[in-house]
């Protein structure tokens, strides 16, 4: 087991990729701390934890992680029900609205900043903080995304939260090496999660599918397929492992080849 008895706290742990981690993590032996906004996405991924990792000992936090109140609420209820934390995995994240730039909403734009890059900030603070007063080290493993290296257009807000996530990564492990806190984060490629599904309905007024769209990027993906959010919890496990002890301030992509730089 490569994560026996860590305590991992994962944000967004309650549907597609933060509940891939999740379950991965609870194979390994890992003790979890589920954050979410939606209670019923929490539930959902509780149930499927007592179903196919009955055991697990977790707790499921409601909160926002773009909100300094929620984001303290949730790292003191992880310490204080587990004693300590181990590992942070900053997963939480929304799209924008599918717009371009000249008439993106300027609410658009501070909303999707504020949930996929302020609170990493939030976050990462709130862990190494922890990490230090513990002693001993930490990992922290970001979900950035292949559109944080290559831009898509009417995703410019979601695409410069992802780049700004890669850059954090990379300042804020040289900060804290000496701690021993190694900062790594993951560039998902097309992962098949209601996020993704949702998109692709919201920008087609439901017209087209997600079966469709994938099937017009399958060439542009060398490996042939989709990915799962399962494929993404392999790499977030090895990084969040003793495995990547001399891993810090990389930006690693998991696309199955459709990124390579
Ligand atoms: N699906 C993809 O193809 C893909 C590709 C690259 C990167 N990503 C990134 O992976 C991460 C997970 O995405 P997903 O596809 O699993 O999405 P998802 O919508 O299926 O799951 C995200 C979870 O985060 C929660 N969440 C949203 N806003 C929150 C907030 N403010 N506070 C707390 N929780 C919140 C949602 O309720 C949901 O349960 C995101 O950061 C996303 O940008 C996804």
């Amino acid at each position: 087991m490569l994560l026996k008895d860590r305590v991992a706290l994962i944000t967004g742990g309650g549907r597609g990729i933060g509940r891939g981690v999740a379950l991965r993590f609870a194979h390994e032996g890992a003790k979890l701390a589920l954050v979410d906004i939606e209670q019923a996405h929490l539930d959902e991924a509780a149930a499927q934890l007592a179903r196919e990792a009955p055991g697990t000992e977790h707790i499921i936090v409601r909160g926002d992680v773009s909100a300094s109140a929620d984001v303290q609420r949730f790292f003191d209820e992880t310490v204080a029900r587990f004693g300590r934390l181990d590992v942070l995995v900053n997963n939480a994240g929304i799209g924008n609205p599918p717009l371009p730039i000249i008439t993106m909403p300027e609410e658009a734009w501070d909303r999707t900043l504020a949930v996929n890059l302020k609170s990493v900030f939030l976050c990462s603070k709130a862990a190494a903080n922890q990490f230090i007063k513990q002693g001993g080290g930490g990992r922290i493993v970001s979900v950035a995304s292949q559109a944080g290296k290559t831009g898509y257009p009417m995703l410019t807000p979601y695409c410069a939260s992802k780049a700004g996530i890669i850059l954090f990564t990379q300042a804020f492990a040289k900060e804290v090496a000496a701690h021993r806190i190694n900062v790594n984060c993951v560039c998902p490629g097309t992962i098949d999660t209601p996020l993704l599904r949702g998109g692709i309905e919201t920008a087609s007024g439901g017209a087209v599918t997600f079966e469709q769209v994938a099937g017009t990027l399958l060439p542009t993906i060398p490996l042939g397929r989709v990915g799962y959010p399962a494929d993404v919890a392999k790499l977030i496990t090895f990084l969040a492992s003793d495995e990547a002890d001399y891993m810090t301030g990389q930006a690693i992509n998991i696309s199955g080849g459709q990124e390579m730089h």
